[in-house]
């Protein structure tokens, strides 16, 4: 067993590699979580929209006071950066990487290549082009202008299917055009103009005890093995975390494992989506906050025993925001499970009062590794 003491030499030493650009001042980037987590040699942080830090102080003060690291929830997707052909638009990124800049805080960048994220004309460019250049000039626009300021890259975001999939492996556009070698052809251009960017994969639903689930954690490892055997750059994963109340229990046995087979490969693990979907809306807030903080709790007392876990984030930090809200809400049966306008996943209410998941996050951060 290593001492804590040598964890940390080796921590910060990993966390100098991870972070090139700002663990100077990352190391200054205030109070909160963040500092909680520096302490075990981590970083936490959060997904973020610049259009809602702009327009609110409260949560731009969170976002300053609580986070070392942050993740552009939208702004750096393809359909996002140049949603209309010819008609660019950095602005956004531009202005959380000088924000992010000013506090000392690093980001994380998200996503290269996702179908989801990817604009339609440029799907039908794709199908009628099939080409591969039109992809590496995406990847050079971005790679190139923030080289200096986003030292980490999910290179390729949702690969996984195991259900309609290809050998485990996501039929989506890319997939169907340059079969299922664009994960590593993403990786080798992706190296081509950052070659001193972290490049990691990041995907969705490894958590829970289902065989589905069970399926997905072993096709994203022999994916992983494959990259690693062909000596493809690929330098970590992201593993989302989007938990959720009606999976059933999060257990030991399933995740330590999964981490830690992707952790002998050599790779780094950032926690990169955390939130908790409720199923059960009935209940007063004060029981909903426990279910959800247990949730967090129980989850990150696993993967953060787990030494190449070296960051965490939560995607969006007050419920005002969170995606689950938005885009899930409306699905539920509100006769059986209440109404679930909003769901209470992440650490702040909607009104920015810290709830029972901050306290979650602050003892798993803080407890670990100690
Ligand atoms: C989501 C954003 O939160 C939404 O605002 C957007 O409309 C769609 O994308 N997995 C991912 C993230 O990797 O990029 C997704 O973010 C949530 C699921």
């Amino acid at each position: 067993m290593l001492s804590r003491r040598d964890f940390l030499a080796g921590a910060t030493a990993a966390l100098a590699t991870t972070l090139p650009v700002h663990l100077g001042h990352a190391a200054n980037a205030g109070t909160g979580l963040n500092e909680v987590a520096r302490r075990s040699g981590r970083i936490f942080g959060a997904a973020v929209r610049m259009d809602q830090v702009a327009a609110e102080p409260r949560l731009a003060d969170a976002i300053a006071s609580q986070c070392g690291m942050l993740t552009p929830e939208i702004h750096l997707k393809w359909n996002s950066i140049e949603y209309r052909k010819g008609q660019v638009w950095y602005q956004p990124v531009d202005a959380l990487v000088k924000h992010a800049r000013r506090q000392g805080q690093m980001i994380y960048g998200h996503t290269l290549i996702w179908e989801q994220g990817t604009p339609d004309w440029a799907l039908h460019h794709l199908h009628h082009e099939k080409d591969w250049d039109f992809i590496a000039a995406h990847f050079e626009r971005l790679l190139k202008r923030y080289r200096a300021d986003i030292p980490v890259w999910d290179v390729v975001n949702e690969p996984i299917d195991t259900q309609n999939g290809s050998n485990g492996l996501r039929r989506n556009t890319f997939q169907r055009i340059f079969g299922s070698g664009y994960i590593e052809q993403a990786l080798h251009t992706a190296r081509h103009f950052a070659p001193e960017a972290k490049l990691m994969l990041n995907d969705y639903s490894f958590e829970y005890d289902n065989y589905v689930e069970a399926d997905r954690r072993r096709a994203f490892l022999k994916l992983l093995e494959k990259l690693k055997a062909k000596g493809v750059p690929l330098d970590g994963v992201g593993i989302q975390a989007h938990l959720d109340l009606g999976k059933g229990p999060l257990r030991h046995q399933t995740i330590a494992p999964f981490l830690q087979a992707i952790a002998d490969m050599g790779l780094e693990i950032y926690i990169t989506e955390l939130d908790v979907k409720e199923r059960d809306y009935r209940a007063t807030a004060a029981i909903r906050d426990q279910r959800v903080a247990d949730e967090v709790a129980r989850y990150l007392d696993i993967a953060l025993d787990q030494r190449a876990v070296k960051g965490v984030t939560t995607w969006g930090l007050s419920d005002k925001h969170s995606w689950l809200k938005v885009e899930r809400g409306d699905r539920v049966d509100r006769r059986r499970y209440g109404n679930p306008a909003p769901n209470r996943g992440l650490p702040y209410d909607v009104s920015m009062k810290p709830k029972l998941m901050y306290k979650a996050l602050e003892r798993s951060l803080g407890g670990s590794l100690s």
